[in-house]
C-alpha cells in the first residue's frame, strides 16, 4: 500500500510553535514517528509539507494513480480552502483528515473543515498518533 502523507503551514515549526498546543516534539520527529511505523507495517510513505495551497492542490494532483490513501493535516488551509477540498474530490483518492490539537475545543472557526466534508474520517486531539491511527485506517480497509 502506497500512502501520502500531507502536512500544511506551519507545522514544519513543530517544536517551536506554540508547544502548549501542539507539544514539544519536532517536525523531524514526526516524520521519524511516521517512517518507523510504515516500515514496520511495511507501508510505502511518502511525506510532504507545504506552506503553500497551490502546491498543496499540486501534489494532491499529481497523487492520481500513484497513491492508494492520503493522510493530510491541512493546518490553518483547513478552515478556508475550498481549493484543497476540490483537489481531493478531483482524485477521488481515500483521504483521512489528522489535526494534533483538538480543534472543536479551540476557536469557533477552528470547527469548520472543508477537507471534513470529503475526508472519511477525521482523528484530531490525539498529538503525533492522530498520523498513525489514520494510516492504521487506511490500513485496515475504513475499520479502526
Ligand atoms: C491543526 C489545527 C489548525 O486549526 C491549525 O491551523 C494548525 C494545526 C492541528 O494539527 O491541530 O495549523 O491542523
Amino acid at each position: 500500500m502506497k500512502i501520502l502523507v500531507i502536512n500544511g503551514p506551519s507545522l514544519n515549526m513543530l517544536g517551536i510553535r506554540e508547544p502548549g498546543i501542539y507539544g514539544k516534539r519536532t517536525y523531524a520527529e514526526l516524520e521519524k514517528t511516521i517512517y518507523d511505523h510504515c516500515e514496520k507495517q511495511g507501508v510505502t510513505v511518502e511525506i510532504y509539507q507545504s506552506n503553500h495551497e497551490g502546491d498543496i492542490v499540486d501534489k494532491i494532483q499529481a497523487a492520481y494513480g500513484v497513491f492508494d490513501g492520503i493522510v493530510i493535516n491541512p493546518a490553518a488551509y483547513t478552515h478556508t480552502s475550498v481549493a484543497i477540498l476540490d483537489a481531493l474530490k478531483a482524485v477521488g483518492i481515500r483521504t483521512v483528515e489528522v489535526h494534533i490539537s483538538d480543534v472543536d475545543k479551540r476557536e469557533e472557526f477552528r470547527r469548520i473543515s472543508y477537507v471534513g466534508l470529503y475526508a472519511e474520517k477525521t482523528v484530531k486531539g490525539i498529538g503525533f498518533d492522530g498520523y498513525i491511527k489514520a494510516i492504521e485506517y487506511l490500513r485496515n480497509d475504513g475499520k479502526d
